[in-house]
């Protein structure tokens, strides 16, 4: 058994870098990025994410040459290196060898290279090919003293309808049904005369004419997500054999929802993400934790590592923004705040041609005299003085059930609502909780959730039996559970629920009984009794040993619970049936957090400014106090600020500060 060596230990601090592509540059800009990066304190590049046409320029010769020559030099250099595995974007010439490794869309449109990730992650000659290209990799730099961490791929994401991804599905579903009747039975193909004779009549969910069996469609989600992680093992084994540094994948995070995080959180060495905001401001900062705690709960708790950012990049709709003077070393610090490792951009030189010319970059175009390259030395020197909390880690006290399957269910065809989307649910839960200034964890809602005060259910669509035995549990024992509308409809097949939703051991918890949804109008909004107002959805429900808090006023409901709790056992479970309006399901968190008596991390500052405590396992920690706003705000007790070296009295606007804390 190798003994993997950990990327701070190796580093001797916190990482700061970026994706390093100097294949697009010449000797010249190479002198310069020696010089530039020593002043902005780089101490990882990411290395080789997009090169295999360079690696292997025609089948199987491989030229090491130049990465031979970048290796040396950034070691030189006293920088570490991320040696990436290039399968995201393979050369043109696999396209012609292998037309039938090329992704194929669910219309039936078979694509081709002149983009990146033009591969079929279920295409036996792809799959060889990548296993073999990492192993080369890991055969030459396995113990190259430069090599700190291994990148396998590039974001696991896209998505195939082929021939060779029908043949992989149809594997899958026979090992996980067992035989062609069951699978009739979970996919409920009676309905539409949708029922199998054989094994060659099943397909990937491709293009049909009305809804998509969603049975069907849940599977495939599944089955992909199962692909890609086996893709990626195969890779990781590949270099475990020659090597004893730790393996990761840069996994997206918030939108594309193609992987079981989970299941990759346990076989990746450190959980690595990628973190783009996809709104300016506050809202920048509040995403910047969610991506963060989702990451960090992804891995258990663990250590891990912001693999990319951009110095620029806030994805708006159609739109780039930028990123406001210190919004660089705040969401830096923000990730660092909630367990990152480190923090790396995507990428260090702003390039001059090629798709991504305009995305930010640590270098831009304008070089390095520019607001930007000043800013990125700013938060490079901030990061070296914080070797201290490495290895440190944040616990909280609150979770948000987080589940994979749940997310996919909820995209199905046909469902009541428009509105019942997983992301944005879990997203405002977050939210919320982050305004009242809270540490979160994301939690599996299979898991032990015993160290949680409180633990809130948003659009839990599908639940198994089991695992709302094991909410109910949680409950009995002491626990309080917010179940959010539309939780608990569905089993593990997407079956409904019957008798009432949600799942039964999950009603016993709640004391209620669903038995009618209704949702609103789009322009719909309705005023409980309790004079909060809600909209998107609402649901007939009688009280089954709970307690009504606030009842609907309109039409055929009126007078019917809205919002409930139950004492059951030595807890106590509540369930909010409609979409309450912000402010309203603010008031609500913060009555939980009252009751359960869980207090912000730093008690009477405004909303605008973060804090999270990192802590180490000898009992030292560290309080990360991030000001996003425009007025300097006082802490309740001055203490060491490991960025300045002084005393910290208070942080200015737009400020932050990283306190030692006795
Ligand atoms: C990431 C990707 C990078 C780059 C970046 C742009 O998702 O890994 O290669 O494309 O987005 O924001």
């Amino acid at each position: 058994m190798t003994t993997i060596r950990h990327l701070t230990d190796q580093l001797g601090g916190l990482a700061f870098g970026g994706d390093y592509n100097p294949e697009q540059w010449d000797e010249p800009v190479w002198k310069e990025d020696d010089e530039l990066m020593r002043r902005a304190r780089v101490n990882l590049a990411t290395v080789g994410v997009f090169s295999w046409s360079l690696l292997e320029p025609e089948p199987g010769r491989y030229d090491f040459a130049w990465l031979d020559a970048h290796l040396e030099r950034l070691h030189a250099g006293g920088i570490a290196v991320d040696l990436a595995t290039p399968t995201a974007s393979p050369p043109p010439w696999f396209t012609l060898v292998h037309p039938d490794a090329l992704p194929v869309t669910p219309e039936g449109t078979r694509l081709t290279h002149g983009s990146r990730d033009t591969y079929c992650l279920a295409a036996p000659a792809y799959r060889a090919a990548a296993r073999r290209v990492a192993g080369a990799l890991a055969e030459r730099y396995g113990h190259h003293p430069a090599l700190a961490l291994w990148h396998v791929h590039n974001e696991y994401a896209t998505l195939c309808w082929c021939e060779h991804t029908a043949a992989a599905f149809r594997n899958w579903l026979r090992a996980r049904h067992g035989s062609l009747d069951a699978l009739n039975e979970a996919w409920g193909t009676t309905f539409w005369s949708q029922r199998y004779t054989s094994w060659e009549q099943v397909l990937p969910p491709r293009a049909t004419q009305w809804h998509k069996n969603p049975g069907q469609a849940l599977d495939f989600r599944r089955f992909w997500s199962d692909e890609a992680l086996a893709a990626y093992r195969e890779q990781r084994d590949a270099i475990r054999a020659h090597s004893d540094r730790p393996v990761t994948t840069n996994l997206m995070l918030p939108h594309y929802q193609n992987l079981d995080l989970w299941a990759f959180g346990r076989e990746v060495d450190m959980v690595a993400i990628d973190h783009y905001p996809d709104a300016p401001g506050l809202d920048a900062a509040a995403d910047t934790a969610f991506a963060a705690d989702r990451a960090r709960s992804f891995g258990g708790g663990r250590p891990w590592l912001l693999m990319e950012q951009g110095t620029s990049t806030v994805y708006a709709g159609d739109r780039v923004l930028g990123k406001e003077p210190g919004e660089i070393l705040r969401h830096t610090l923000g990730h660092i705040a909630r367990g990152s490792e480190g923090a790396l951009f995507f990428q260090w030189r702003q390039s001059r041609a090629g798709a991504e010319q305009w995305h930010s970059a640590m270098v831009p175009h304008a070089g390095p005299d520019s607001r930007i390259f000043r800013e990125v030395t700013a938060a490079g020197e901030a990061v070296a003085r914080l070797g201290e909390p490495a290895g440190s880690t944040v616990t909280a006290r609150i979770a948000v059930l987080h589940d994979s399957d749940a997310w996919w269910a909820l995209e199905s065809d046909g469902l009541p609502s428009a509105e019942l989307a997983y992301h944005p649910a879990l997203r405002r839960a977050h939210r919320a909780l982050w305004d009242a200034g809270v540490t979160v964890d994301f939690a599996h809602p299979s898991t032990d959730l015993t160290s949680y005060q409180l633990v809130i259910a948003p659009a839990l669509f599908l639940l198994s039996d089991a695992t709302a035995d094991n909410l109910r549990r949680y409950v009995r024992d002491g626990g309080t559970l917010l179940v959010q509308h539309a939780s608990g409809m569905v089993d593990e097949r997407l079956h409904a629920h019957l008798g009432g939703y949600p799942a039964a051991p999950l009603r016993q918890a709640l004391g209620i009984r669903v038995e009618e949804h209704r949702p609103l109008g789009q322009d719909e909004r309705i005023e409980l009794s309790d004079g909060s107002h809600a909209t998107a959805w609402s649901e007939a429900l009688h009280t089954e040993g709970a307690q009504t808090l606030a009842a609907y006023t309109h039409g055929m409901l009126s007078g019917s619970p809205a919002l409930t709790r139950h004492r059951f056992g030595s807890g106590q479970g509540w369930y909010l049936s409609t979409r309450l309006d912000d402010t309203d399901y603010a008031a609500l968190i913060a009555r939980l957090l009252d009751e359960t008596g869980v207090g912000p991390e730093l008690p009477g500052m405004p909303q605008s400014v973060e804090a999270v405590t990192r802590r180490a396992p000898d009992g030292r920690r560290w309080q990360i106090v991030l000001n996003h706003g425009s007025q300097t705000v006082s802490l309740p007790e001055p203490a060491h600020d490991l960025i300045t070296g002084a005393t910290a009295h208070r942080v200015p606007a737009g400020g932050c500060a990283v306190l030692r804390l006795a």
